[in-house]
């Protein structure tokens, strides 16, 4: 785990600063921040000069450096003056610590950029996202440069310091994503639920696998057959206020390792598949945020955990599995394991919490790549009004979702000839929604309840300031977070 975990307001002017690097700013239109004014006053007009030579253009992402005062200092470029937003702000105070750990330099101040915005909060999020890093298995020590302290001129200390928890989750649920499938296993999954719990005093309890096995969970013990490494079923509660005000309940895939199955994957970009416990690594992400926040809310965290192997007890094409809620599974691709899993799981939720609301995260289709790309994260759901909120939420964060429909005609696909249903919808057709037509059909009618198909937007995403390439995002967090309005 590498990334900062403070950033602390600074009142005093850069100059006093004892930060190595001062970022400040410059606008499309070719004006300065006001920081950006003093120090081009300080070194004779070379800010300007670079305007002026049109090299220094004040587009989001490109920064450019000086030095005075015995400091570096980066000109960050942040877009258009008018159309300055989170977003913006999250990227240029990411762009700030990317640069100080291009340049080696351990400590970064940079002026508040938020005036005009309702928060600073993105300002925090984007300094300790910028200051990701996964370099657990880099033994060199030149390879090891970390980042130690960021400050920030000028901004709200309470909001920097909410952004700074939300972003530290963040990573922490990328951490949990981006360690191997021999380390990340379900046991260290309970682990990490362990450690959240112990933080904020939630409750945990850990099936192991004779235990949902005895209790009717068949999918997850169908799918976990195929292996020797202790599958688990985790749940996180969380009572941030009356104990009977109805939870809402977050269910994360938590497939610590996926090889198919027998029907197994091909062998290239296999090794991928280490991430597809992302979707439990979001709902820990949530807690996690919720342990250093505390907000008056209640939520319930569900985490389904195995790998997906080829063991000699391994569950076949063909099998027909009981779930939690006692529906029949005809298995016709063990590589569609994800909704076998989440079956308990939702099944799990809607029988022993009143949810007012479940929310699902899973890796789950390679067709949601397919259709959306690395760009947005396929959502699908039941109730109108909380699919708006999603849509709301998303927006507010800038982690975009799109919503698929889950018309009679793409349910039908899913019904089985000798059991309830099947694990597969129509060859080659419209793969997402057959994944969320199969496990509308784990969730009680009445409860509303929103899918959220990760598997393009988990990892493998365009990088940038705030998201560095070959690592997991910790999508859908902030999302979720809004969402809840912690
Ligand atoms: N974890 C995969 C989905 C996935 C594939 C995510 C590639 C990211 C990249 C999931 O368990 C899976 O294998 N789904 C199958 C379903 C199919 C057999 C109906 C898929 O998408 O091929
Ligand atoms: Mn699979
Ligand atoms: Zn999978």
């Amino acid at each position: 785990m590498s990334h900062i975990s403070t950033v602390t307001v600074a009142g005093s002017s850069w100059q006093e600063s004892d930060a190595g690097l001062i970022a400040v700013g410059v606008y499309k239109d070719q004006s300065l921040t006001p920081l950006a004014q003093e120090v081009d006053k300080a070194i004779g007009g070379l800010i300007t000069q670079g305007i002026n030579l049109k090299d220094i253009k004040g587009k989001i992402g490109q920064s450019h450096f000086f030095y005075a005062e015995g400091k570096m200092i980066s000109v960050l470029g942040l877009g258009q003056r008018d159309k300055v937003d989170s977003n913006s702000i999250r990227l240029a105070a990411g762009a700030a610590a990317r640069a100080a750990i291009s340049r080696k330099v351990r400590s970064v101040a940079v002026e508040c950029f938020c005036s005009g915005l309702d928060s600073c909060q993105p300002m925090g999020e984007g300094l300790v996202l910028g200051s990701y890093q996964f370099l657990d298995y880099k033994t060199k020590d030149e390879e090891n440069f970390e980042l130690d302290s960021a400050a920030v001129i000028g901004c709200d200390s309470d909001e920097i310091a909410k952004g700074t928890e939300i972003a530290k989750a963040v990573c922490f649920s990328r951490d949990l994503a981006n360690h191997p499938g021999n380390v990340t296993t379900p046991t260290r999954l309970a682990d990490a639920a362990r450690e959240i719990s112990d933080e904020a005093g939630m409750n945990l309890t850990v099936f192991d696998r004779k235990e949902f096995t005895e209790m009717g969970m068949g999918g997850l013990a169908g799918v976990a057959q195929g292996t020797d490494e202790p599958p688990k079923f985790i749940i996180l509660e969380y009572f941030g206020t009356d104990k009977e005000k109805q939870p809402k309940v977050l269910v994360g895939k938590g497939l610590t390792f996926d090889a198919g199955g027998i029907s197994i994957k091909p062998a290239s970009k296999m090794d991928e598949m280490k991430y597809d416990m992302c979707g439990s690594a979001t709902v820990l992400g949530v807690f996690k945020a919720m342990a250093a926040l505390k907000p008056k809310i209640n939520v319930v965290g569900i985490v389904p955990s195995t790998e997906n192997l080829v063991g000699a007890k391994a569950y076949k094409p063909g099998d027909i599995l009981t779930a939690y809620n006692g529906k029949t599974i005809e298995v016709l691709n063990t590589d569609a394991e994800g909704r076998l899993i989440l079956a308990d799981g939702l099944s799990y939720a809607c029988k022993h919490y009143e949810p007012e609301f479940i929310l699902d995260f899973a890796t789950l289709t390679g067709a949601v790549l397919v259709a959306l790309g690395h760009i947005a994260t396929g959502i699908m759901g039941t109730d109108d009004e909380l699919v708006n909120r999603v849509k709301k939420s998303s927006e507010n964060v800038g982690e975009k979702v799109w919503e698929f429909p889950l018309w009679p005609e793409f349910c039908k696909q899913i019904q089985s000839k000798i059991a309830d249903v099947k694990n597969i919808g129509a060859p080659r057709q419209a793969g997402t929604i057959a994944g969320g037509a199969f496990l509308k059909e784990f969730v009680d009618e009445n409860i509303p309840w929103v899918h959220f198909d990760i598997a393009g937007t988990a990892w493998g995403v365009k990088p940038d300031s705030c998201n560095p390439k070959g690592s997991a995002t910790g999508v859908a967090i902030r999302l979720v977070l809004d969402l809840l309005g912690v």
